[in-house]
């Protein structure tokens, strides 16, 4: 069984869709079988990965009908090693609310995915910035959440809400667990940024990854160019430093998730 999980922040822009395609690039590297599943009416992970272009179905058509298949597309993403993409578009805001009338509305995209997860090492969810019937079908199907933030002062408040978000979801899924949080924006020269990292780390202790990953340009460079860093690259300084980043969080990720 694939080790599931889902990267989760009802703060917008933190860094979710960065830290669940870098994550499952870097994965992908180390050899494992990745499927990582959009679940964001924004689409930022589809357009990441470049699947947008060819796609004729998304995890709207399968959330819908229970007998449509999880549409995956394949893309060597990994400097040639594969990773599989189910694309969200944003017909998945229409699907939201056509949700909520539904019952068993939160247990979708579990069933789904327990028709797929003996083909994967691991699976990933990226979730968009609320914690409506989507990011819940996310933290139903996962068996672990990763929580990216920024080291910012009101980064902290959304912090507490989601842990007692994540509590309230075991009534669902009683086996959900936060594998970490993540500084996955940190820049460690501007003072704010270090003290709230200090105290993050004062208040969620071992919660927290001990890798960081720092704010860097072709991070940023990439998520729009359709590819992921490892992709992306570059030979320079500031390229080797994301992909060593990410690779450092993906062997905490593997050794936290044993
Ligand atoms: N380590 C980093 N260094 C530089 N830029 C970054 C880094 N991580 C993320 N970014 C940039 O920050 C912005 C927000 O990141 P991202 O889209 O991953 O956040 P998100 O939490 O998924 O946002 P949303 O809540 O809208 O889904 C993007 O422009 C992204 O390229
Ligand atoms: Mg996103």
């Amino acid at each position: 069984m694939a080790v599931s999980i889902a990267v989760a922040n009802q703060k917008g822009g933190v860094g979710k869709t960065t830290t669940a395609s870098n994550l499952a690039a870097a994965l992908a590297f180390e050899g494992h079988r990745v499927l990582v599943i959009d679940c964001d009416p924004q689409a930022n992970l589809t357009s990441a990965f470049g699947v947008a272009r060819v796609m004729d179905a998304t995890l709207a058509d399968a959330l819908m009908d229970r007998n449509t298949d999880l549409p995956r597309y394949r893309v060597n993403d990994a400097r040639g090693r594969p990773v599989d993409v189910v694309p969200a578009s944003p017909e998945l805001a229409r699907v939201e609310a056509a949700l909520q009338t539904k019952l068993g509305r939160e247990l979708r995209l579990r069933e789904h995915v327990r028709g797929v997860d003996t083909s994967y090492d691991y699976i990933l969810f990226d979730t968009p910035p609320s914690l409506g019937v989507l990011t819940l079908n996310a933290l139903v199907a996962a068996e672990w959440v990763i929580i990216p933030t920024e080291a910012r002062f009101f980064s902290l408040q959304g912090l507490q809400m989601l842990t007692e978000s994540i509590e309230e979801v075991t009534f669902l899924n009683p086996r959900l667990r936060v594998l970490g949080i993540v500084l996955s924006k940190f820049d460690r020269r501007l003072r704010e940024e270090k003290t709230v990292a200090e105290y993050l780390r004062e208040r969620w202790g071992a919660s927290v990854f001990e890798s960081d990953i720092p704010t860097n340009s072709k991070i940023l460079e990439s998520g729009s160019t359709g590819a992921s860093i490892f992709a992306a690259g570059g030979r320079d300084r500031g390229a080797r430093r994301a992909v060593k980043a990410y690779q450092t969080l993906a062997a905490e990720v593997c050794a936290r998730a044993a």
